[in-house]
């Protein structure tokens, strides 16, 4: 597989499927021949052939062909997603289970282009005959059909990664998992069946002096690159540590090198509720499919039952509205008196969802967060109330970290001339961007790093929509602000609008996008606060010094004006620079 490190674009189909002026012309050339008799143009294909080729196509062929949809479009980023897969699924099962999380990540080299990603947690486990199906089943998991927030949503993640390295490696991935101290832990060796989207098992069997009481253990081998930078495994190790100060993470980078990431807090994230739709965000062919299969036995009660926030007052208005009977029998109810009865839901005044099945990460925690991995002058942070987008309760943080203690990225050379920094590594580790570079934005959704596809984020688009040239940045017209400053951005909720399967960018809901807007407003107001102090000190200090410099000229000056003695010179230079000393703001 060719080591592309960008993500494919539209145009990246455009070379090969518009050779448009070479085309006309063949066709040209080759119009005596299309001139034949019609009698010769017999049907290409009948329905009947057609109908010999038609099949049902599975998941994981699906997948299979597109797997850029899922994050492995390239090695560099395949290794990441993998990752991410694993680490998402060990966090939501500890934070489940209400277990403090202990992960553990390692990245081993097996050869050229081929690496072992290793993750392993002391989450609850997973129960044995379950195994292969989370392992080896694509849209297989717990998460879909609940509305809390969660990191996975999908039931395709960790199942698509050892997809991923069956079909660059041909190896199986191993399991180990352990569901407690009284039980043995089991390991499993299996692969995925893709033509019928279930897993192949080669080997189980239980392992007698399993190190840990419970959790669980990924191993895959994948085709894969390392590099170091901004979208790297070593920074989504970074800004997971970041977002989620409950974690305890050890990683072993592929060159050996371990780094430990300690919590900053022993509590976990307060437990999350799980909600029934809200009807505001239910679409006609979902509320139909509702109808048929709900066991309530009248409108009113299936409006109270299935769905959240609506009492008995409310089903009865929707009901009155609807022009429908509130004993009708909810699977009789044909399609135009549904589409009445949606109508109807949305004219209907019902309060916001509850927000207790979303956890932000609050205010302080960002700020620790922040402040444990990126060093800079000053931090704020500050967490939106709820919102709700299409019914689902959503909430937006926004942390930011400016100034680069210990200098911008400038240095004085031998000759003594001031120039920029140069960078060890072309992609600078380093969070906070340099003085003249745009800002750096974290993106975060359900405390999951987001590094690609930054252009197409919601988030994004806020941060350049917003001015930042109020707050003390300067910004070019329609991009990032230029400044020593990183953002941070998060959006918990129960269902983070993904442009994708592989969750790297969130769509642009006006809900989102206006909470977004606010929410950087009012962050960049407290930096605005913390830069204008900045550069009044900074001009006040300038002032002064330049007095400084000119008092024992003006002392000289009055003694030939004057004739003041040379003690009185100087004491009248003393009472000056007195004055000014005491004039003093910093
Ligand atoms: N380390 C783990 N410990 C306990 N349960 C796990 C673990 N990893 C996965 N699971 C279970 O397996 C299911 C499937 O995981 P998978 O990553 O494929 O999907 P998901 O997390 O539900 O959604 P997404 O596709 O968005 O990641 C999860 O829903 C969870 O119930
Ligand atoms: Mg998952």
């Amino acid at each position: 597989m060719a080591p592309s490190v960008s993500a494919p674009t539209l145009f990246d189909d455009v070379p090969e499927m518009s050779p448009a002026k070479p085309a006309k012309k063949a066709k040209k050339e080759s119009a005596p021949e299309e001139e034949a008799p019609p009698a010769a143009a017999k049907p290409r294909a009948s329905a009947e052939d057609m109908a010999g080729r038609q099949r049902e196509i599975s998941v994981s062929e699906f997948f299979t062909k597109n797997r850029h949809l899922l994050g492995f479009d390239s090695p560099l980023k395949a290794l990441l997603t993998a990752v991410k897969e694993a680490v998402d699924n060990s966090l939501d099962a500890c934070e489940e289970a209400g277990i403090l999380p202990d992960i553990s990540v390692e990245i081993t080299p097996t050869g050229e282009d081929r690496f072992k990603v290793a993750v392993e947690d002391n989450g609850p486990g997973i129960v044995k005959d379950q195994i292969p199906k989370v392992f080896g089943k694509l849209l297989y998991g717990s998460k879909f059909h609940k509305l809390s927030q969660t990191r996975g949503q999908q039931g395709i993640g960790i199942s698509a990664a050892c997809m991923y390295g069956q079909l660059t490696t041909g190896k199986p991935v191993r399991i180990v998992s352990r569901t407690g101290k009284k039980k043995p832990a089991y390991e499993l060796l299996m692969s995925m069946d893709t033509a019928r989207n279930r897993a192949d098992l080669h080997d189980e069997k239980e392992l007698a002096d399993w190190h840990s009481p419970h959790g669980t253990r990924v191993e895959i081998e994948m085709e894969a690159r390392y590099q170091k930078g901004l979208r790297s495994v070593d920074m989504y190790v970074k800004q997971t540590a970041i977002a989620n100060p409950h974690l305890e993470l050890t990683y072993v980078d592929p060159g050996g090198q371990k780094s430990v990431y300690e919590r900053a807090t022993k509590t976990l994230p307060p437990p999350v509720e799980e909600i029934k739709p809200h009807p505001h965000g239910v679409e006609l062919g979902i509320l139909i499919a509702m109808l048929k299969e709900t066991t309530c036995r009248s409108l009113a009660g299936f409006l109270q039952e299935e769905f959240v926030r609506v009492g008995a007052k409310a089903a009865e208005e929707i009901c009155a509205t609807a022009k429908l009977s509130e004993k009708a029998y909810p699977s009789r109810i044909a399609r135009e008196e549904a589409a009445a009865l949606h109508a109807a839901i949305q004219k209907t005044r019902i309060s916001a969802p509850p927000t207790t099945c979303i956890s932000p990460i609050g205010e302080a925690l960002v700020l620790a967060g922040l402040k444990k991995e990126i060093e800079a002058d000053f931090y704020t942070a500050l967490t939106r109330p709820a919102a709700v987008y299409r019914g689902n309760p959503f909430q937006i943080e926004v942390g930011i970290a400016y100034g680069k203690p210990g200098g911008v990225g400038l240095e004085l050379t031998e000759e003594g001339r001031i120039t920029k920094k140069k960078k060890e590594n072309e992609a600078s580790e380093d969070l906070v961007a340099d003085a003249d570079e745009p800002i750096r934005i974290l993106r975060y959704a359900n405390r999951v790093p987001l590094l690609y596809q930054q252009a197409a984020c919601a988030v994004t688009k806020a941060v350049i929509q917003t001015d930042w040239r109020r707050y003390g940045l300067t910004q070019p017209k329609g991009a990032l602000p230029i400044g020593p400053c990183a953002v941070l951005v998060h959006i918990a909720s129960v269902w983070v609008p993904f442009t994708s399967e592989s969750k790297e960018a969130i769509a642009n809901y006006p809900e989102i996008q206006k909470e977004l807007r606010l929410a950087l407003m009012e962050a960049g107001r407290q930096l605005g606060t913390y830069i204008r102090k900045g550069q009044r000190l900074r001009k006040e200090f300038d002032k002064r010094s330049y007095i400084e410099k000119y008092i024992p000229h003006i002392g000289i000056a009055l003694q030939e004006i004057l004739d003041l003695s040379v003690a009185e010179r100087d004491g009248t230079v003393k009472t000056l620079e007195d004055v000014l000393h005491r004039s003093r703001k910093f």
